[in-house]
């Protein structure tokens, strides 16, 4: 497999380092600025015959160099700062994601697409459209995140292993977020069980705002170490054809009574993308909260028509 890497920033670099280090395919990690993914493919080299891995990777500046690329990671764009939403980066990463998907496609026009960049569903729609390629080979990194943050906020608050925590967050990227209490387990007990719907609704809120508490931390820049090990388990889902179901933002054709819209549902990933999305169980006022969800990102995604 060949994993292209489109941007060698934060996300960008850590996601390429978990990719060498897992020896999921040759890396390609490709970024605007002179010398940055040189400079990281180097380093990464060097610290192979410490880690023990084979130094897979090229840094580069030509999307020549990614031609046949079966994978790509789009991470190019600018990150949130302080006090910001992910709405606020629409108009500027919409001008990158243009310039990504025009480079990138030509020379792959077999791969599979994943969108890290934000605002996460309205980018994975673009590059969906201005790509061409179809809708089940395109989509978008955010539920897994979303999900491994409430995974770590239950394990904290209830003094376990994240490794016992299983939790799904579907919908948008955002606000929209939804939590399902009911799919959620802690060594395999209903998570209502075990706290209060209070202590529930603040776990939630939280992961909500999982993105904007650690962009007020860092002051500069946002979160990666958690976004690049999503990516990789998407990547390693896409790879090894596991037929994982993950939580991905995902093109809907009548799931769940939405269409022809990005949102995040469980999809089972493999070597052909989004290979099914599953339908959960959910009751009437998940169904309402993910519809509602979908329509928020189809009106997002009309705005794009005007930049
Ligand atoms: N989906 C998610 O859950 C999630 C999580 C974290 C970050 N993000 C998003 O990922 C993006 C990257 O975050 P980061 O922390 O790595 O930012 P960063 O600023 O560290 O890196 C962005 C990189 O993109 C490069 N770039 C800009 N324009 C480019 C172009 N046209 N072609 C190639 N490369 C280009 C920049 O030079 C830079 O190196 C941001 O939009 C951020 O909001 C999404």
């Amino acid at each position: 497999m060949k994993i292209t890497v489109v941007g060698s920033g934060f996300v960008g670099q850590t996601a390429a380092m978990r990719l060498v280090e897992k020896g999921l395919g040759e890396v390609c990690l490709i970024d605007i600025i002179e010398g940055k993914p040189e400079g990281i493919a180097l380093d990464l080299k060097q610290a192979a015959a410490i880690e023990g891995y084979e130094p897979r990777i090229v840094g580069t500046n030509d999307y020549a160099d990614t031609a046949g690329s079966d994978l790509v990671v789009i991470t190019a764009g600018f990150p949130r700062q302080p006090g910001m939403s992910r709405m606020d980066l629409l108009s500027k990463n919409a001008a990158i994601m243009r310039d990504v998907i025009a480079n990138v496609v030509p020379g792959s026009p077999d791969t599979i697409v994943i969108v890290v960049s934000n605002p996460l569903d309205e980018m994975t729609f673009l590059a969906a459209r201005e790509s061409g390629l179809p809708r089940e080979r395109v989509f978008g990194m955010a539920g897994v995140l979303d999900s491994a943050r409430l995974r770590w906020f239950i394990a904290e608050e209830l003094g376990v292993s994240p490794n016992a925590v299983d939790a799904m967050t579907l919908g948008s990227h955002g606000d929209a977020m939804i939590a399902l209490p009911r799919q959620a387990t802690v060594n395999g007990t209903p998570l209502p069980e075990l706290v209060d719907e209070a202590t529930l609704q603040r776990l939630f809120q939280r992961t909500r705002d999982g993105g904007a508490e650690i962009v007020a931390l860092l002051k500069a820049g946002s979160a990666y170490y958690a976004p690049s090990a999503s990516v990789v388990a998407m990547a390693l889902a896409i790879i090894r054809d596991t037929k994982d179901v993950l939580p991905v933002c995902a093109w809907t054709t009548g799931q769940y009574g939405i269409s022809d819209v990005y949102v995040g549902v469980p999809a089972r990933l493999g070597r052909g993308g989004v290979e099914e999305i599953v339908e959960l169980d959910l009751n009437d006022e998940e169904l309402g909260a993910l519809r509602e969800a979908a329509e928020g990102i189809r009106a997002k995604c009309a705005d794009l028509a005007t930049l």
